[in-house]
């Protein structure tokens, strides 16, 4: 059963939720959704994963945000959250765009506490100059005209064609996620995501085993960009998914799950 508790820092409160037993896997969400985003894939990870999935900064349950914050202060927090539950090293992180950014810097910035991830939808380079004055556009949307106006364009790219027609419940779901989000949280997250770093070159010294998934129908982070990730990791694996786009834990939970377990079985060496 999936449980929602909250984190207390000085400054702050992080909520997240946990459901299952065994190897900690931290579950961090994409833009601009919020931890629900990997309800239909924990319950199937349960039996072999102690899954944590918290909200960032201004998004989902938590509390609206006053000041501009950055990737690596995301990837703070869940180091902090970490911290909080116990749990300091052999952490499994599986981060989906956005999120996979800051799977990024955690690994970077909190070198002993991660012992694999799994990136998904996601890629390791930084914004061209085009990319960088849509995001600014669409902070500007968002402050002026409210969070559907500036995320609702995006549905289309989100989820794949077989999901629009076989899944009506699922896109109803994504698009309550991305218009609950607050609307200074898409001008803070849009700000953060521009600021990232890129990680293309600095991924080739990393040691930790990563699994790069993606959705075959991605056109936000498409199979080319995951390739491209792929190859500048060392101990790299990959997978694409049929009929998905940029949520692929949520359009193929299954699939995504039988993946996520043959990576632990395969780190544990059976
Ligand atoms: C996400 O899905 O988290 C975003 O599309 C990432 C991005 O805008 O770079």
């Amino acid at each position: 059963m999936i449980q929602k508790k909250l984190h207390r820092l000085t400054h702050r409160t992080i909520p997240f939720s946990t459901c299952g037993v065994g190897q900690p896997l931290l579950l961090l969400h994409g833009y601009p959704l919020d931890n629900r985003l990997w309800s239909s894939v924990v319950p199937l990870l349960a039996s072999s994963f102690f899954c944590i999935a918290p909200d960032f900064r201004g998004f989902g349950e938590s509390s609206e945000e006053t000041k501009s914050f950055s990737i690596a202060d995301l990837a703070d927090d869940c180091e902090s959250l970490l911290q909080g539950l116990g749990i300091r090293n052999q952490v499994f992180v599986c981060g989906l765009s956005m999120g996979g950014y800051v799977a990024m810097e955690l690994i970077e910035r909190h070198p002993d506490l991660c012992s694999m991830a799994i990136l998904t939808n996601t890629r390791c380079n930084s914004d061209e100059p085009a990319a960088a004055s849509h995001r600014r556009s669409v902070a500007n949307i968002a402050l002026r005209d409210g969070a559907a106006e500036a995320v609702l364009q995006m549905l289309p790219k989100l989820l794949s064609q077989d999901t629009f027609t076989n899944s009506p419940a699922t896109v109803e779901f994504v698009k309550d996620m991305m218009t609950s989000t607050k609307a200074s949280t898409i001008a803070w997250a849009q700000l953060a995501m521009t600021h990232r770093a890129d990680f293309s070159l600095r991924m080739k010294s990393w040691t930790i085993p990563v699994v790069c998934i993606g959705g075959r129908d991605d056109t936000i982070c498409p199979p080319t960009s995951l390739e491209q990730m792929s190859m500048a990791i060392p101990k790299a694996t990959t997978f694409l998914v049929d009929n998905t786009a940029h949520l692929t834990p949520l359009e193929a939970p299954r699939t995504f799950a039988s993946i996520c377990q043959q990576a632990q079985l395969k780190t544990d060496g059976r």
